[in-house]
């Protein structure tokens, strides 16, 4: 029986060794280059984000563009683009994040958001949880109520979504 679900799970494909021996890095890159899986995979989110009153998505550099702004678009909503530091022209604010050696810092634009409004953050993957907490900090500091962040894959034994949700937010994630 039809089950877009199933049928974009089997389009994740499993990278061993990469970048880096002992990895398994989950590539969405086959369920963006179908025009079937592609659709599906956005119509899943569509349809859970439909009629909640959303005022904007913002998806985090550089995988979260790919289906945050089509998400956006879908839902007839402005898109917002949380990016790695030192891209965006205008006015910004900044928070860190520890990567496995360093750290990294995304950055919005001060203007992107005002007080209040109900945003979607998205991006492909959570790992650590470090991305999508930064992100969901600096929306947070622009007064923005951060309704849900969402992804296509988990990596629980990260320990990242749990993280997240321990920050208070809501997080819903496609698949493990
Ligand atoms: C990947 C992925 C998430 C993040 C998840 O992006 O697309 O954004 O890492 O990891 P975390 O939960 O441990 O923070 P990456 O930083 O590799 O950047 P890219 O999208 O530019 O490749
Ligand atoms: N896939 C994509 N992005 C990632 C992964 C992965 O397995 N791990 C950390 N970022």
């Amino acid at each position: 029986q039809y089950n877009p679900l199933e049928i974009v799970r089997q389009s994740i494909r499993t990278i061993h060794d990469w970048p880096k021996p002992g990895v398994d890095f989950r590539d969405i890159t086959p369920v963006l280059q179908d025009p079937r899986c592609f659709r599906m995979l956005i119509d899943i989110f569509i349809s859970r984000y439909m009629r909640q009153g959303l005022d904007l998505v913002a998806g985090v550099d550089a995988r979260g563009f790919i289906i945050g702004s089509v998400i956006a678009y879908e839902l007839n909503l402005g898109f917002v683009p949380i990016r790695k530091k030192g891209k965006l022209p205008f006015e910004t604010v900044g928070e860190d994040y520890n990567l496995e050696y360093g750290s990294a810092t995304v950055e919005i634009h001060t203007d992107a958001v005002k007080p209040g409004q109900r945003i979607l953050l998205i991006d492909d993957l959570i790992a650590t949880g470090g991305t999508m907490l930064a992100a969901s900090r600096l929306l947070r500091r622009l007064g923005a109520n951060v309704v849900e962040a969402a992804a296509i894959i988990d990596l629980p034994a990260l320990g990242g979504s749990k993280l997240i949700r321990e920050s208070g937010l809501n997080v819903k994630t496609l698949y493990e």
